[in-house]
Parts: C-alpha cells; structure tokens; sequence
C-alpha cells in the first residue's frame, strides 16, 4: 500500500527553530515565486513539520513569519482579488492516516459521507482562469490565496485553456498550470538554446515560464482543471457534485484529468478509495506529467457545505501524499561507456541520494548534445528523478546553487575502449569499430541464456578466442575447429566436445533466438519473438523495409527506421550465420509474403467455406487475442522456468506477452509477492490467475 513516512526535522532549540522558520520562509517564496527553491519537496515538508512539532511544544516560542498553516507558506501576495480564496490541502501520508481523516470528516458532517471523489494531485501550480461569456479573459495565479498575479499574458501558451468554450458560460476555471515531460524537454531546448539557464524541474518551469512576459522562445504548458466556480452570475452547473461539474467543464472544451490514465472517479468507500490510490500511485511513473499525490474530495456539495473551510484548507478535501520523485543531489562525474553495440554512452555518477525507495548513484544521460543542452557541469547540484522501474535521469542543473567552481564536462576525443575514433554524426556517439570495439561484450550477449544459450562458453573463454584473434564476432565461433578450442587455456578433450556440441545445438534455435542474438539496438527477447512470428524468416526481416517494420506491434517510425539500419549493417554477418548453419526460419509461422498472398485470394473468393486461414487457425488457441502480463515468482509445473520462458509459453499458446499491466491487459499470472502489478490489474478489473491456473490452461503448450 502507498504510504510515505518522511520524518520530521529535528528542532533543539529556540535558535535553531528561528533559523528553520527563516530558510522555510525562504524556500516557500522561492517555490512560489521563480520557482527555485534550494530545498525539494521532501526536504520543505520535512522542515516545516519539525516547526509545527517545536512549536506544539514551546507554544510560547511561535514567530509570526512562520509558514505552518499558511497558504504557500504565507510567501507572496498579488493584486488581483480572488473572488473566493484559493486554499491549500491538508495532507494525509498512509492508509491509517486516510482511514482517520475521513472519520473525521464523517463526524463533523454527522453522517456518512454520500460519495467520495478521487483524482490525481497534478504538480504544477494553481491557477483560476476567468471565462466571460465563453470568452477567456483573464489568467490569476495563487498568490498568498486572497489575491494573485494576472499573468493573462500566458493566454495562448496553455494547452487545455481554451480561448472560447463551447457555450457562452461566464464561469471562473480552478485548476493546474504544469510542464508535460515533452514540454519541459522542449522549454528546456529552447531555453537554452537562447542563451538561458536551464530550469531545474518542469513546475519550476511551469512557473517561471508563466510569469515571463517577455521571451524569445516559445514554451507550451498544460492546464488540467479541477473546480468550476461562480463569476458574477450562478452556474448552470449549481450544486451539482463535483464529479459531475468536472464532467460539464470538459463538456465546455477545458482539459480536465478525464483524458488521462488517472481520470478521476468516484468512491463508496474508504477501502475503494485507497484502492484508487495504489492504482494512481501505480500508474504513476508511465504518466506524461508529474503527480504528487492524490486528492480526495466529498463529492456532494452538501457534504462540502456542512464539511467548511479552515483558514488554510477545506474540510472536505485532502491530500494523499506520494512520495517524492525528485531530488537534489550532486553531480561528481561522467563516465562513458561502450556499449555492445559501440555507442558510447555518457553516465552521470552521483553524490548517493535516496528516492522513491532507493539510493541512487549513477543516472542517464543520453549523448553529448544532452548534456551541452542542458547546459551541466561536473559539481552542478541536479535534479534527479526516478518513479518505480523508471531508470533515474538527471533532469537539469540547479543553476541558483552554483558556485563558479563547477567545470564543464569534458567529453571523450577517442574510443574510451579501444583508443579508435569516435563516429560523432549521429547524436548518438558510435566506436568507428561498431560492434567490434566491445566484441567481447556482444559475443558473451549472443551467447547468453536467452540467446543461443550456449552453455560452457564463459566470459574467460571469449576474452581469449578474441584476444588471439580466432574469432571477432560470434559468427567466428562456428568455424572454430576442435583443434582451435583445445589451443586454450583450460579447455580439455571433454569441454572441448561439449563445447562443440553446444555450437550445434545452437543451430538448431528457432530464428527468434537468432535474431535476439544479433543484438539490435532496440530489441530484446520479446520483440524478437514478435518479428520472427511476423516475417517468418530471415530472409523476409532483411527484405523488409520500414513499412513492413511497422506491422510489428510495438514498433513505430522511430524504431522502425532503426531496425532497417540495423539489419543492413549486419547483412555480412547474418549471412555468415546463415552460410555457419544457423537455423533461419520461425517453426510453427507462416512467413509474411505467404501470410498476404493467402490473405489476398482469401478477400477475393470472399473466403470460400474449407481451409482455415493463418488466422483463423491461430484464434483456436487458447490464449488467442490476449495480452498477458505475468508477475511473481513462478509455482507448479511453471517453477522451473525463466520469465522469458513463461512469455514464450504465452506466444505459443496464442498470446501477446507484455511487461506492464494496461486497459489493454487481459490477463494477469500473479505468482508468490506479485506487488504493483497486482494491484493495477485489480483496480483495472484484469483477470488474475495464479500461476497454478494458468500452467492447466495451457497445458498443451508447456
Ligand atoms: S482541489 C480548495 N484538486 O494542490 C482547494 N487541488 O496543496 C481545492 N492541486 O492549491 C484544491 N491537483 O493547486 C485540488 N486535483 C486537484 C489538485 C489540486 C493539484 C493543487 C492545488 C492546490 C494544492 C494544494
């Protein structure tokens, strides 16, 4: 279950509970103003929760300035009155803290409360946007909740704020101005690009491109809405819930977080709720902006009415807190690296920081042109991010906190590996000897287990065959003789045999193994499953053009244009692989040209009765149309098998493996600790199956 236990900040003493409350004070205006706070969100919850505990405790020591129970900290104040405040949100950490707020609630109103409403906390800033006959006029930022900043100068900026709505409603819009991750990524260009600073997270970029009024560049931001508000004259939405309201606003053009993954819904209860919860928190690391949490509202206005207001929140709303996916943390270094396929790929080595449930080190940065666009330099404090599996990035400099000591990044002038040059045309930097810089990693990835699996063939052996230049890719290790292998180290008569016995064995893996073992740069094992199912042979994959690519599930223009550049690089290769023996077509597929050929005297004799078609013989199988996930570890007669294993029993069986429960999933195999996954597919109403189950279901295929 979600639950976020950030300790409190330790206060001692008066003077350090003065010198809390002033960086906290600081922090906040900074947050809110040019949104370049020092502290991340953990670090400014933790601080101002250690001054709530001090001052519970010396009530007589409380300064004015400090921010516990102000909206934003009490940090800025606009000029543009808002006609109601804009309050803030208590928060909530665990489902025990959920189940006690609600009780609360419950006990204030005296009754049950009638239905609960639940959506994403979008992490960006508020903003009200007044619309006067359908007509937007005018864009008000938070400011310390009485009034705000007008920044209707961003009118045209916001993706989801439409210049007129469908009806010619006067009604003022609450809701979030935020950066998607693409439109940070493409500010961030620009920005740069112009000769500015990069900023350091997409809400700060959120909210210092929404109050400049002067630039050079463009930016995008996105709206969401979450509350519909009376202007002047009453709505013809009145009274309704809020659920309902949400769906009229969209009803009028505004983007609300119904075309989202986490579209709010609404609750009967407080276990639904927190059900809710985990599938948002689940949902979390795919989405296209940042969340912080989830709110939780009393969907009825008369529950909202008889619940009130604080001075700084409703009663009736909370926030459920996620984890924080963000840090702050320096950048010691970069290391480049030579991948198997010769990219050279820079990495950034980090000051250790935890988040999300896990210290961090190292983090992603793509290629050269990355970090010159992002403008970092080794000692830079960075922002880094990470959510669930998602590989952490390091997402920009924190630029306020440099201190004119930070070095420039120096990038590699030749081959870190090999010493040769660096093929810089791309901006992906590639060893002039391609695969053949790392032959040794390339081979030991062609070798391995869900390869062509050849057993006896370790890391010692390989270093060798390439070091005395025997082979230098694994095509070679098909034409080494018995005599070659017995002139290494430690390989006797018998290891010999078997090695060689494990080369022929590997000639008889089906294609997809084949082709996996190739390497290519965006494939793996199941996507190599999918294109040898679809083209049947080898010969069909090097004939294919992007096009053909494209039938593949899964692969789009990007990938597709990679894999024809791909296959064409390695044409000699496969064609010794082919000539070596290796097995080169798909049992059990019918290759592509055939596949259309029938299709295409099928639709003309308007599929006369008899033969089954491909397709029609491949619907009998048991999984036939259905996307399944397996999570878990594995039970029964599946406990001996790998995970890529059980996805290709599911492929044989008729099935589409995936790795990431989705709308589309229809199956989930949970097995022993099945975690998230689990809790997605309940909430998404998947089927779930224990691996028991599943092993009867496809018996025949295992
Ligand atoms: S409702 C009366 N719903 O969170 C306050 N707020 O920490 C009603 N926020 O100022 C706010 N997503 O800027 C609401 N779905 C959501 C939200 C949301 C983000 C922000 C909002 C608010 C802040 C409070």
């Amino acid at each position: 279950m979600t639950e976020t236990p950030a300790a409190a900040a330790e206060i001692a003493d008066q003077a350090a509970y003065a010198a809390a409350v002033q960086t906290a004070v600081a922090a906040s205006a900074a947050y809110y103003g040019a949104g370049d706070s020092t502290l991340d969100d953990d670090a400014f919850d933790r601080l101002v929760r250690g001054i709530a505990a001090y001052e519970e405790a010396h009530p007589g020591h409380v300064l004015a300035e400090s921010p516990v129970g102000k909206v934003a900290g009490g940090a800025v104040v606009g000029d543009v009155p808002h006609t109601v405040p804009m309050l803030s949100l208590d928060n909530v950490f665990s489902p025990d803290d959920l189940v006690s707020w609600a009780a609360g609630l419950e006990r204030r109103i005296g009754r049950p409360v009638a239905r609960w409403s639940v959506e994403p906390k979008l992490d960006g800033l508020a903003i009200s946007a007044r619309y006067r006959g359908g007509r937007l006029v005018q864009l008000v930022t938070r400011g310390d909740g009485t009034a705000g900043e007008d920044v209707s100068h961003a009118i045209g900026l916001v993706r989801g704020l439409p210049d007129r709505l469908t009806e010619p409603v006067t009604v003022e819009l609450r809701g979030e101005v935020l950066m998607t991750h693409a439109q940070f990524e493409a500010a961030t260009t620009a920005r740069t690009e112009a000769g500015g600073t990069p900023f350091a997270n997409p809400r700060s970029a959120a909210a210092g491109s929404l109050r400049t009024r002067e630039r050079t560049y463009a930016v995008e931001m996105t709206f969401f809405a979450y509350g519909a508000l009376p202007l002047g004259e009453a709505l013809p939405a009145h009274d309704l819930p809020h659920s309902e309201i949400m769906t009229w606003v969209a009803a009028l053009g505004a983007a609300t977080t119904d075309s989202t993954p986490v579209a709010g819904t609404t609750c009967a209860s407080v276990r639904e709720i927190q059900a809710r919860v985990d599938a948002i928190a689940a949902l979390r690391a795919e989405l296209a902006f940042g969340i912080d949490g989830i709110v939780v509202k009393a969907d009825h206005s008369a529950d909202q009415r008889d619940a009130g207001l604080s001075s700084r929140a409703p009663r009736w709303a909370v926030a459920y807190k996620l984890p924080a996916t963000e840090k702050i943390t320096k950048l010691v270094g970069v290391e480049w690296n030579v991948g198997r396929t010769g990219v050279i790929a820079p990495r950034a080595v980090l000051e250790p920081v935890e988040v999300d449930g896990s210290v961090i080190t190292y983090a992603t940065l793509h290629n050269a042109a990355d970090i010159a666009r992002r403008d970092l330099r080794v000692g830079d404090h960075v922002t880094v991010y990470k959510a669930g599996d998602v590989i952490p990035r390091v997402e920009a400099p924190v630029v306020h906190l440099r201190t004119g000591d930070e070095q420039p990044i120096p990038a590699p002038e030749c081959c870190p590996r090999c010493g040769d040059a660096i093929d810089d045309s791309q901006q992906r930097w590639r060893c002039v000897r391609g695969r053949g810089c790392h032959a040794v990693a390339s081979v030991r990835y062609a070798v391995g287990r869900d390869q062509l699996d050849i057993e006896g063939l370790g890391e010692k052996i390989i270093d060798q065959l390439v070091a005395a230049g025997l082979i230098t890719d694994f095509a070679d290790l098909f034409t080494l003789t018995r005599d070659d292998l017995l002139t290494l180290d430690r390989m006797g008569e018998t290891s010999t045999d078997n090695l060689l016995a494990a080369f022929d064995a590997a000639r008889r893996k089906p294609l997809n193994k084949v082709f996996c073992a190739l390497g290519i740069r965006g494939t793996g094992r199941s996507m190599s499953r999918r294109i040898a199912r679809h083209f049947g042979t080898m010969d069909e994959i090097r004939a294919a053009d992007a096009d053909a690519f494209q039938e593949v599930e899964g692969v789009g223009p990007e990938r597709a244009a990679l894999l024809t550049a791909e296959i064409a690089d390695l044409d000699a290769l496969i064609g010794r692989l082919a000539a070596a023996g290796l097995t080169m077509t798909e049992p059990g597929t019918v290759p592509r040209s055939a596949r259309l050929a029938a299709e295409a005297e099928a639709a003309e004799a308007a599929a006369e009765p008899g033969e089954a078609t491909p397709a029609e013989a491949d619907a009998d199988l048991p999984l036939a149309g259905l996307s399944v996930v397996v999570t878990g570890s594995m039970t029964g007669p599946l406990a001996a098998l790998t995970r890529n294993e059980v996805n290709e029993l599911v492929e044989r069986a008729g099935g589409r493996a995936a790795s990431s429960v989705s709308a589309r999933t229809s199956l989930l195999v949970a097995g022993e600790k099945a975690g998230s996954k689990r809790t997605k597919a309940e909430s998404l109403d998947v089927e779930i199956v224990t691996p028991e189950e599943f092993a009867a279901r496809v018996a025949a295929y295992l």
